[in-house]
C-alpha cells in the first residue's frame, strides 16, 4: 500500500471519510485513526499495528458537545472532568451507546473518549463526518510515536495516509479515568496529573497494577508496552561509571555516570516526558544495548514517566 504523506488536514480527512486509515498528530502522541462507525475500517488499524483484538481503542471527537455521538448516561463526575480538562490529554471511559461497534470497544459495554487540544487534530476531526477511533501510531509493543518520522518508520506502506505535524508537545499518552464506576478510577497516568484530578474528583481511586492471571481494569494494562529493543535499567542509585565496552545510554534529570555512549539530561519532568520515546527509538537505531533511566519524583507528570519506565522495563 502506498502511504500518502500530507500536511493538509482536509486531505487526510478525505481518506478517513472513505474508510481509510490515517496517522495524525495529537498533543500526547501520534494516533492511527479510522472512522469509528465502520468496523472494517477499524479492523485495518488492528492489522497495521499488529494489535491484539481484545485491546479497545479510544474514540476521538472534535468537541465535548459531540461526546453523545458515542457515549450515554454521562454522570456528574464525568461532566466535571469534561468541563475542567476537555479538550486536552485526558480520556474518559464512559458507557458506550449503540452506535459504537464492538471492534472499537473490544466487546466492552464502555468506550474511551478523548477530545484532543492539538489544533491539527481538531481541524482533522472537524473535516470528518464521524468520530475517529485511534490508538497510538506505533507497531504494538514499540514505544508510541511522538513525531511523524517515527510513525513512518513503523507504519509506512501499511496505512493510507500520514498527516505530518510538529512533534507531540507532551510525549506520553493521555491520562485515562474510568467514570463508569463510583468513585471513578485512574487507569493510566498522563499529563493530567493525579493531583489535578483530585481537585475535581476528591474521592478518585488509583487502579493498582495488574498481577499475572488477574483481569485488568483496562485491557491495555496487561500488555508489555513502550519497549525499545535495548534493555531498560531503572536507576535508583546511579552507578559511578559505565563499562565503555558495552553500548550504554542514560536518560534522566541528573548528570550521567562516565562512559555513556549517548545521554540525555532533561531540565524538567515535562522535558523528560516529551523526549523519552524518541530517545528510546534513537538508542535502538544506534545499537545501544542498555538504557539507564533515572526515576523522577512521583508527582505531576513524574507519575506517568515512572509508569512508562516500569512498563518498558517489563516490571
Ligand atoms: O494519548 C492517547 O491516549 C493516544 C492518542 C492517539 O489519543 N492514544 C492511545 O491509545 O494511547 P492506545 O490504544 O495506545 O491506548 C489506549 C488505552 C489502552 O490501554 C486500552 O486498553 C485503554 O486505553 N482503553 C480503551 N478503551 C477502554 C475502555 N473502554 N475501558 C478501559 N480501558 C480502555
Ligand atoms: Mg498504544
Amino acid at each position: 500500500m502506498q502511504t500518502i504523506v500530507t500536511d493538509l488536514p482536509e486531505e487526510a480527512a478525505w481518506f478517513l471519510n472513505r474508510g481509510g486509515i490515517v496517522a495524525f498528530p495529537t498533543e500526547t502522541v501520534y494516533g492511527l485513526g479510522a472512522d469509528a462507525f465502520r468496523p472494517e475500517a477499524v479492523a485495518g488499524i488492528f492489522t497495521a499495528k499488529g494489535r491484539p483484538a481484545d485491546n479497545p481503542l479510544i474514540v476521538h471527537v472534535q468537541s465535548p458537545d459531540r461526546i453523545d455521538e458515542v457515549a450515554s448516561g454521562i454522570n456528574n463526575h464525568a461532566l466535571a472532568l469534561i468541563a475542567r480538562f476537555f479538550p486536552g490529554p485526558l480520556t474518559l471511559v464512559l458507557k458506550k451507546n449503540g452506535s459504537v461497534p464492538d471492534i472499537v470497544s473490544a466487546g466492552l459495554p464502555t468506550v474511551g473518549v478523548r477530545c484532543p487540544s492539538h489544533p491539527v487534530a481538531a481541524e482533522l476531526l472537524g473535516h470528518c463526518n464521524h468520530p475517529v477511533a485511534a490508538p497510538s501510531a506505533n507497531v504494538s509493543g514499540r514505544p508510541s510515536s511522538t513525531d511523524w518520522k517515527a510513525v513512518y518508520h513503523d507504519l509506512g506502506g501499511r496505512i493510507d495516509c500520514l498527516l505530518r505535524g510538529a512533534p507531540s508537545t507532551i510525549g506520553l499518552e493521555s491520562t485515562i479515568v474510568d467514570c463508569t464506576v463510583d468513585p471513578p478510577l485512574l487507569l493510566r497516568s498522563g499529563a493530567v496529573s493525579l493531583e489535578s484530578l483530585l481537585q475535581v474528583v476528591p474521592d478518585l481511586q488509583v487502579a493498582t497494577t495488574c498481577k499475572p492471571g488477574e483481569t485488568p481494569k483496562s485491557p491495555g494494562m496487561k500488555y508489555r508496552h513502550y519497549s525499545p529493543e535495548a534493555s531498560i535499567v531503572l536507576v535508583v542509585e546511579s552507578p559511578k561509571a559505565f563499562d565503555p565496552g558495552h553500548p550504554t545510554a542514560w536518560i534522566g534529570l541528573s548528570a550521567p555516570p562516565e562512559g555513556a555512549a549517548r545521554c540525555m539530561v532533561c531540565l524538567s519532568p515535562e522535558e523528560y516526558a516529551r523526549v523519552l520515546f524518541g530517545f528510546f527509538r534513537t538508542c535502538d537505531a544506534e545499537g545501544i544495548r542498555t538504557i539507564y533511566c533515572e526515576l523522577p519524583p512521583e508527582t505531576g507528570i513524574g507519575r506517568a514517566i515512572r509508569d512508562r519506565l516500569f512498563k518498558a522495563a517489563g516490571k
